[in-house]
């Protein structure tokens, strides 16, 4: 039986974010992301019999804090799910296609790669296969791999599907493809600005937790839910105009409710604002369907219609002073996950 599995997939950036959680790993409203292409994780784990323990590897050292994390998150939850990961010692090594400060959270497309590792394994332990009809991955595998990548980290449920993932509220134990009919809005490009690379003050699985008693978070939960809804009608019409409103209207309300939250805290920094400023003022001369998103950090995402992407990239380089070390990453929605050979 082969012992060594190896799979890389794509990080993602949330239209509709996710921020509250309850139960297991569940989010307090329906939620949707674009599947990067670029940005994404490798990871393979080699599965010895033994007493169970985690050894892992990011980017060829041995990380400890890491390791630590992802140890328990298997002892405690995923083992709950598969019991017989138990007998087994796990040897992980895993490293991003990114620079590792350039502001990408990779603990998405770390858990969507991890879980495609244990997926197969599990399969293979039952003499499943993987594939359905015409050697694509079966839906059983895939949800099943959404299903352990969301007890890692939520949001890595969605990086499993290519173009645009749901995770609704009704349904919260793995997410979903949507599919897409219109064209108009199917071929996004995400240039990822990094304003501001430093550790951030409050983790995510920290202001989840502030959901909880948050003055606003009934207002939140109906908000959310209502923007789930006019973000895929708005993709299914190709509306570019409503997709931007509800992109921006997002990442506005996410920030917002950070800072009312009790204790209130602030992840943007003076760059993010002023970036937003100029390209406000650019995109009212130049008529660009284009929108930015922030997700829990200081760093930019800006969707652009990739018919522009030429034009909007003229927009970055003259305001590449408001980055750090002008960094920018060009990157597109539309990425899949990839069984590969070994990393
Ligand atoms: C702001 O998935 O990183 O990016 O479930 O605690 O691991 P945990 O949190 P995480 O939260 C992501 C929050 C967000 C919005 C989003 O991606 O939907």
């Amino acid at each position: 039986m082969k012992t060594n599995y190896s799979w890389s997939a794509p990080s993602n950036i949330a239209f509709v974010k996710y921020w509250g959680k309850k139960g297991v790993q569940e989010p307090l409203n329906s939620n949707l992301s674009g599947t990067l292409d670029k940005c994404r994780t490798n990871t393979s784990i080699i599965f010895e019999k033994g007493e169970f323990d985690v050894t892992l590897f990011f980017h060829g050292e041995r990380n400890e804090t890491f390791e630590k994390k992802v140890r328990a998150k298997l002892a405690k939850t995923i083992s709950n799910e598969f019991p017989s990961l138990l007998n087994y010692k796990l040897t992980i090594h895993s490293e991003n296609t990114f620079p590792h400060s350039c502001g990408i959270a990779s603990s998405a497309s770390f858990y969507a790669s991890l879980s495609l590792c244990l997926t197969e394994f599990e399969f293979e332990l039952s003499s499943r296969s993987i594939y359905g009809e015409s050697d694509c991955f079966s839906t059983d595998f895939l949800e099943r791999a959404s299903f352990y990548a969301r007890l890692g980290s939520g949001s890595a449920c969605r990086s499993l599907f290519p173009g645009v993932a749901t995770w609704e509220f009704e349904s919260p134990a793995y997410a979903k493809c949507l599919e897409i009919k219109n064209d108009n809005l199917k071929e996004i490009d995400d240039f990822i600005c990094l304003v501001d690379s430093s550790e951030k003050s409050v983790s995510s699985t920290l202001g989840h937790s502030m959901m909880n008693d948050h003055p606003y978070k009934d207002l939140r939960i109906n908000q959310a839910n209502q923007n789930f809804s006019a973000c895929v009608t708005a993709l299914q019409y190709g509306d570019w105009n409503s997709f931007i409103q509800v992109v921006e209207e997002e990442a506005n309300s996410l920030h917002a409710l950070m800072m009312t939250s009790r204790p209130a805290f602030i992840l943007l920094k003076p760059n993010t604002l002023a970036f937003i400023e100029s390209f406000q003022r650019w995109r009212e001369e130049h008529q660009v369907n284009a929108c930015y998103t922030i997700d829990a950090g200081p760093n930019l995402h800006f969707l652009v219609d990739r018919k522009q992407s030429e034009l909007f990239k003229s927009f970055i380089e003259k305001n590449t002073h408001l980055l750090e070390n002008g960094q920018y990453i060009h990157d597109q929605i539309g990425g899949v996950i990839k069984k590969i050979e070994h990393i």
